[in-house]
């Protein structure tokens, strides 16, 4: 217990330093060589891949037959977060890859793209028992990676999958999905990584009249990608 904790001690620090960086110190008590942390370098993603293999940060590791790392470039300047695998994706290992991951491949094409450029994860990195909404402690649990690897990635934009991963990066606990789509959100410490929320391919499936919206989710995407001088 002790050494999780110092573990996710180690791991925030880590992603504080990594997202701080040079010129970010505007308005922050000056540092002074004993403040200062020591510089701990970030992990590459494929290390940060290998030490969630063998993750047991919360009861999740019971259940699950594969950790979920996510898949794609990793220097992509889009990235996609669901909420947490289902059972395909539990099995298989990897992100996205049942009907809702057929539909999203599908969403992701229709912007011009393919899931090879882009970068697709999850908050939850460990498939919640009968696919249920993930624990508070859980999402803590699991965060750090997800942070780490925006912090490696360095996407331009975000987008957030479904209520559970809008909730999660906004930090507002409690908000409807309808609340937080339709913005463009300058996100993380400077605010210049743009966030979309757009519904979870899962509840389009359900719910054909999603849709539409999600194709003017993504053609906001798009032409914020654009705007950036993203060919697409
Ligand atoms: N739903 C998610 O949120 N993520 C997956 O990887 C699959 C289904």
């Amino acid at each position: 217990m002790r050494r999780e904790l110092a573990m996710l001690t180690r791991d925030f620090r880590q992603y504080v330093q990594a997202l701080e960086g040079p010129g970010r110190d505007e308005g922050r008590r000056p540092e002074t060589a004993e403040s200062r942390p020591p510089a701990v370098p970030l992990k590459s993603l494929d290390e940060l891949c290998e030490e969630a293999q063998s993750c047991v940060r919360c009861g999740l590791c019971k259940t699950r037959r594969n950790v979920v790392f996510g898949e794609g470039n990793p220097n992509a300047d889009i990235m996609f977060i669901g909420e947490a695998p289902g059972r395909d994706e539990d099995l298989q290992g990897r992100p996205f890859v049942g009907r809702a991951g057929q539909l999203l491949t599908k969403i992701i094409e229709a912007i011009g793209l393919t899931r090879e450029e882009v970068f697709i994860g999850n908050v939850l990195k460990c498939r919640p028992p009968g696919n249920r909404d993930p624990e508070p402690e859980e999402s803590a649990a699991c965060m750090p990676y997800l942070e780490k690897q925006i912090a490696l990635i360095q996407p331009k934009i975000i987008c957030a999958l479904g209520r559970i991963s809008g909730q999660l990066l906004l930090a507002s606990r409690g908000r409807s999905l309808a609340s937080m789509r339709g913005n463009v959100y300058d996100w993380g410490p400077d605010g210049k990584v743009k966030l979309i929320v757009t519904y979870h391919p899962a509840a389009c499936l359900r719910n054909l009249q999603y849709k539409r919206p999600v194709w003017e989710d993504m053609k906001r995407l798009r032409d914020e990608y654009r705007a950036m001088g993203g060919a697409i």
